[in-house]
């Protein structure tokens, strides 16, 4: 973008030059070429003033005001629909495998994004808030609501969820199952993701053997064992807290 082309200070220069150039007719020949000189300072100012004439204000084009008729348009609407097609900023989802947990139609069953450690994290404080009130935090399904009466949530550790693809998790946490609702609208995907990430963690956790842990890591476990299966009353030890 050039500058515009005429600048106040554009105007101011051409005043000053206007003003020594009558300033030395004045000097000259009074009636020299180019019509008498004290004509030129009040033309200046008249050019200025014309100036003004031909701006054009942004609050002052042409613009419809929201939702007004329009006769430009068929349909006489003048906000117009979206293009077919169109994709908000954000909202481009081609990737079927990570936006719908599936592909041609069956649940995948290997993550479509890294999962991390720091995943993994992210995944345990979205399920301790959004799936805990019914599934508890050990992933058993008792959690509080249900130790109120809601209806009994699954278990995760089942044979069926054990061997469950994870793009099975990604679409019951998206469209909901049975009794369960949807938490599309709550759980951005890749969250749905991680959280299904800590899942299998919890899963493997109570499968889990002493050489699974690192041999350096050992001594840190607690030295109570975890209880065997996971019994709603068992299942508080103080490594756990409250579910
Ligand atoms: C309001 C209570 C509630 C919440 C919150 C909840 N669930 Fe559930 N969930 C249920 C119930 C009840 C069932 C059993 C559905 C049935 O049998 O009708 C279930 C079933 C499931 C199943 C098993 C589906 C199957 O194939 O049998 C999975 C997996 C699951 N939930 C995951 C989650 C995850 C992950 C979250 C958190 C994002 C979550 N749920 C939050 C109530 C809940």
């Amino acid at each position: 973008m050039g500058r515009t082309p005429w600048s106040a200070a554009d105007a101011h220069v051409g005043l000053l030059e206007s003003c020594s150039v009558a300033e030395e007719r004045v000097q000259g020949d009074p009636r020299g070429p180019g019509g008498p000189p004290h004509w030129s300072l009040p033309l200046a100012i008249i050019a200025l003033a014309s100036l003004t004439a031909c701006r054009q204000d942004m609050h002052d084009q042409p613009r419809y005001k929201p939702l007004a008729a329009s006769d430009f348009f068929a349909d006489h609407r003048s906000a117009r629909p979206a293009v077919e097609g169109t994709v908000a900023r954000g909202h481009l989802r081609i990737d079927e495998a990570r936006f719908t947990g599936k592909i041609s139609g069956e649940d995948i069953d290997q993550f479509p994004i890294p999962i991390d450690r720091d995943g993994i994290e992210r995944g345990r404080t979205r399920f301790n808030i959004y799936c805990t009130p019914c599934h508890g935090r050990l992933g058993d399904g008792n959690g509080m609501v249900v130790l109120r009466g809601y209806r009994q949530a699954a278990s995760y550790y089942s044979d069926k969820l054990m061997k469950a693809p994870v793009g099975h998790f990604f679409d019951v946490i998206t469209n909901g199952f049975g009794a369960m609702p949807s938490y599309a609208s709550r759980i951005v995907p890749d969250d749905r993701w991680r959280i299904t990430a800590y899942i299998r963690a919890l899963q493997f956790s109570e499968s889990a053997k002493i050489t699974d842990v690192p041999a350096d890591q050992r001594q840190t476990l607690p030295v109570e064992p975890p209880p065997s299966g996971i019994a709603p009353s068992a299942a508080a030890p103080a490594q756990q807290g409250n579910r």
